[in-house]
């Protein structure tokens, strides 16, 4: 029995990987989490609503790398799933503190960084300067002893299924908002969008955990469609013609987006911020990921196509 950490299980895609992962008896699992478990009742409830994944959690403190170790150590732990939230200077060197300690503790061989997004390479820096954090955490991991993989299934689908669809992300709205029959397209519509749903993604996550060896990307994609062809699906599945708006690639350059709606906890500011970043990522090809897949080495796992998902608008508004 492989013993598996997922680091920050406690987070959106975190409990994803739990979920998936505990349904996989061969493997035992542990979350790794800076907080004390909750309280009894409250975790009760949480188990009750499928919120909380049923798994252990152990507490620990990301600043203090040889306590670390220890925990490690003292739980035997071979693989670290990493699902912490990186956006700062603070959680990442949490996470690099993590790859640290898991180098330099006996039992761990194996480390996925969190990641979970496109192939990101320094020549995108100026588009997203915080695609340092996930450079200097997968530089880490090359000079370390560690095996590690990075996953990448581009977009979670789950943001145009919200709120119907199961998922444990925080809400967001991307290009199309769907209750509000609205849409904000970056370009001209036609770049490529390969997007998997975050619980197909933890499926192919299970099973690289059977191979001997890993590559650097893991790709898996669940479909690939355009803006103007998601919008074709929207509107066919809720039978209603959305008012929309193309930003033009020269707005998009400049930050002169149309912020299609600002989700809960998000000001107006972070909201067109976080949507100027991901139009200019989609126009500049970010999100039409390598042809080379998970997908073909594991044909067994059918992830969900965009039409399907999208069919949990059905009769809904
Ligand atoms: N491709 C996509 O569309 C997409 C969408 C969403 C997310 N992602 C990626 O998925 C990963 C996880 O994102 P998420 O949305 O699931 O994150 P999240 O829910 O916001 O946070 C995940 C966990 O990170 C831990 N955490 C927060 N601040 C921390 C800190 N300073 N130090 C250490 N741990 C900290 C927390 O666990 P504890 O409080 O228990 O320690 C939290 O539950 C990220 O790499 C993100 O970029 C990709």
């Amino acid at each position: 029995m492989t013993i598996i950490a997922v680091a920050g299980g406690t987070g959106g895609v975190g409990k994803t990987i739990v979920e998936t992962l505990l349904q996989e008896p061969k493997h035992q699992i542990i979350i790794l989490s800076r907080n004390e478990p909750k309280e009894e009742k409250e975790e009760e409830k949480e188990k009750e609503d499928g919120t909380l994944p049923k798994a252990p959690h152990v507490q620990i403190d990301y600043s203090n790398i040889s306590a670390l170790t220890q925990t490690l150590e003292q739980h035997a732990i071979h693989t670290i799933i990493s699902a912490i939230t990186i956006f700062d200077d603070e959680n990442s060197q949490a996470q690099l503190n993590l790859i640290q300690a898991a180098d330099n503790a006996t039992t761990t061989k194996r480390f996925i960084p969190s990641e979970y997004s496109f192939v990101q390479t320094e020549d995108l820096l100026p588009i997203d300067p915080s695609i340092k954090y996930w450079l200097s955490a997968a530089k880490a991991l090359q000079t370390s002893n560690l095996q590690y993989t990075r996953i990448i299934p581009g977009f979670f689908m789950d943001y145009w299924g919200m709120p119907h669809a199961r998922s444990h992300l925080s809400p967001h709205v991307f290009g199309i908002d769907i209750p509000n029959g609205r849409a904000a397209i970056p370009g001209d519509g036609n770049d490529t969008l390969c997007m998997t749903y975050t619980y197909d993604m933890a499926a192919f996550l299970v099973r690289i955990l059977e191979l001997q060896v890993w590559e650097e990307f893991s790709v898996v994609v669940g479909d690939e469609v355009t803006y103007n062809q998601l919008l074709g699906i929207v509107e066919g599945v809720t039978g209603r013609k959305f008012e929309v708006v193309y930003d033009s690639i020269e707005k998009v350059k400049k930050g002169e987006v149309t912020v299609p709606a600002i989700p809960d906890g998000y000001s107006e500011e972070e909201a067109r911020e976080m949507t100027a970043l991901v139009s200019r990522l989609t126009i500049s090809g970010a999100f039409d990921l390598p042809q080379e897949r998970l997908n073909g080495r594991f044909p067994d796992l059918k992830p969900i196509k965009v039409r399907e998902f999208l069919d949990v608008w059905r009769g809904k508004s």
